[in-house]
């Protein structure tokens, strides 16, 4: 797909990866839109930026964990942009849970805002992705639901589990007029509460000896949504090799 003037939509677009993919989205030619929730003069920032580089951008506000958010976001979608090519599902509840102590509401919230409003939206969204000869929907994942499954984040790795699935479900539904891929990351930008020790032994696991980026997630972003005309219902491991052991 030629990404000039097509609308890209990247919720949590606002700090850290998903920021990198608006920018870099919108470098490739595109109008992007961002969600955000909490982090609103972050968002304005990317705004910013982006009106600089020529392109149009807009920054809504919506809390995931609602279930009018899906509706409303396509509400604003279609009002300002008029079209949409590309769904982003970038924003994800990240919260420890472990498995003697985990509670219902805390399965909720990550079921709620990981799975279910990805594919409400996408639902919500459908038209607008089928109107110009196709769209692509790329959601994110984890490597850890690949190999290695990870302890200490039961409600995080079920949603994530369920987003997995719906990748494949929606690829199936929605194909051929739109691509449904996704990318499972292991590291592309460290959770803030990493010690350095904990990043270390993390890093001597990867064959690609290095941890990944926001550029490479972006990378991964712009391949799927410029390049992977013939690819749906996949996933790409963007995890250095991690997954390959050690
Ligand atoms: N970072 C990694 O190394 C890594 C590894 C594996 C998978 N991933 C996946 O890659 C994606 C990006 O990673 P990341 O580390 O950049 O993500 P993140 O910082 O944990 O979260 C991204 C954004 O999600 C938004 N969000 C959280 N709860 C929300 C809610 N209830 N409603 C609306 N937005 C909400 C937040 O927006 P506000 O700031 O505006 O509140 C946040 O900035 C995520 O899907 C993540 O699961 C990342």
């Amino acid at each position: 797909m030629n990404l000039t003037d097509k609308v890209a939509l990247v919720t949590g677009g606002a700090r850290r990866v998903g920021r990198t993919l608006a920018i870099e989205l919108a470098q490739a030619g595109c109008d992007v839109a961002i969600t955000f929730n909490t982090s609103r003069a972050d968002a304005e920032q990317v705004v910013k930026e982006i009106t600089a580089l020529g392109r149009r951008a807009w920054a809504w506000q919506v809390d995931l964990a609602n279930p009018t958010a899906p509706r409303q976001i396509t509400d604003d979608v279609t009002r300002d942009a008029g079209r949409l090519d590309v769904l982003v599902h970038n924003a994800s509840v990240y919260e420890p849970s472990r498995w003697g102590d985990t509670k219902d509401y805390e399965l909720h919230i990550h079921h709620r805002v990981n799975a279910m409003a990805p594919v409400m939206m996408t639902q919500a969204c459908a038209d607008l992705l089928s109107a110009d000869g196709g769209g692509r929907v790329i959601n994110f994942l984890d490597a850890h639901l690949l190999e290695n499954t990870r302890r200490g984040y039961l409600a995080y790795s079920m949603s994530k589990a369920a987003l997995l699935e719906a990748t494949y479900v929606l690829a199936r539904e929605m194909a051929p007029a739109v691509t449904v891929n996704a990318i499972a990351p292991g590291v592309i930008d460290w959770a803030e509460d990493m010690t350095d020790d904990q990043r270390a032994a993390y890093l001597s696991r990867i064959p690609l000896a290095r941890p990944g980026t926001p550029q490479d997630a972006a990378q991964a972003v712009l391949y799927l949504a410029r390049n992977a005309d013939y690819l749906t219902g996949q996933i790409i491991r963007l995890d250095g090799g991690r997954t390959l052991g050690s």
